[in-house]
């Protein structure tokens, strides 16, 4: 069965993608500082609520409300507006990583994974609502948001200093956005760039991975590196940010032909 696309709102990625993204799957957005990853989610946000109609949420561990509202009305878009007509909601979850380390979110213990699940996740809506007694599932199949994105990931896993608590932290987290259906973004900040690049397990249990890079150059360019049940462009092509956002050339190579 073909699986049905949702545009990105960046008219050459859909190009590269056949048509966008596969709907309903976990996209991970991985990138260094700087390269756009949260003007990337934000367009894809924006495009969904003013061009299809969907309602949308955006998770945020690094900025606050009223700098993410500012941010965006430069290149035009306006969220406010889109979350008085009910299309778009902001999760301030940026508290999380005010928690103390050990009484909120904790070290996870072994073979807790319902228990570390439920903490991780409660504490993000507990800083939201102030109830703490909801899920990522039901706050947003209550809202019946269609796109979602987590900026950063990177931000919740810092807490997890082991590998198999990071993975398990991860693994969580996908599985819980996976239940509501939406398709989400989730956004990591990269450890390394170039062909020593180390996959790291946020990208290796995502259905697909979008890497935006910085080159030597100052050239920006992107690249799919995986998209399950799809076939697509995977070779490097140039993107720039302009003040209406993202735009990629996917009929241009990096090097300039
Ligand atoms: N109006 C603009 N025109 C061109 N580039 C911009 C504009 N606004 C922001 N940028 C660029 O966007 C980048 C920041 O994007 P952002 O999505 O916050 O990055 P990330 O989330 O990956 O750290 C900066 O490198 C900045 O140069
Ligand atoms: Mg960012």
């Amino acid at each position: 069965m073909a699986l049905r696309k949702v545009k990105t709102g960046i008219a050459g990625l859909d190009m590269m993608l056949q048509g966008g993204f596969p709907e309903g799957r976990m996209i991970l957005v991985t990138g260094g500082p700087g390269t756009g990853k949260t003007i990337f989610c934000s367009q894809f946000l924006h495009h969904g609520a003013t061009e299809q109609g969907e309602k949308t949420v955006y998770i945020s561990l690094d900025e606050t409300k009223p700098h993410f509202i500012e941010e965006m009305l430069g290149f035009g878009w306006d969220f406010r507006m889109l979350e008085q007509e009910s299309k778009f909601t902001f999760v301030d979850a940026s508290a999380i990583r005010r928690i103390p380390e050990k009484t909120k979110v904790g070290r996870l213990p072994v073979g807790g994974k319902e228990l570390a699940r439920a903490r991780l996740i409660d504490s993000i809506f507990t800083t939201a609502d102030g109830s703490g007694s909801t899920s990522i599932e039901k706050f947003i199949g209550d809202l019946g948001a269609q796109r979602v994105v987590l900026d950063s990931i990177s931000g919740l896993l810092f807490r997890f200093p082991e590998a198999w608590e990071k993975r398990q932290a991860i693994l969580d987290i996908y599985e819980a956005l996976d239940a509501t259906g939406a398709t989400c973004l989730i956004t990591s900040e990269a450890l390394s760039i170039g062909e020593e690049r180390q996959v790291q397990s946020e990208e290796y249990l995502s259905h697909g991975a979008i890497l935006l890079q910085t080159l030597e150059t100052g050239a920006r360019a992107v690249r799919i590196l995986k998209m399950r049940g799809t076939e697509v462009d995977s070779a490097p092509r140039p993107y720039r940010i302009l003040g209406t956002g993202i735009e990629v050339h996917s009929d241009q190579s990096i090097f300039g032909t």
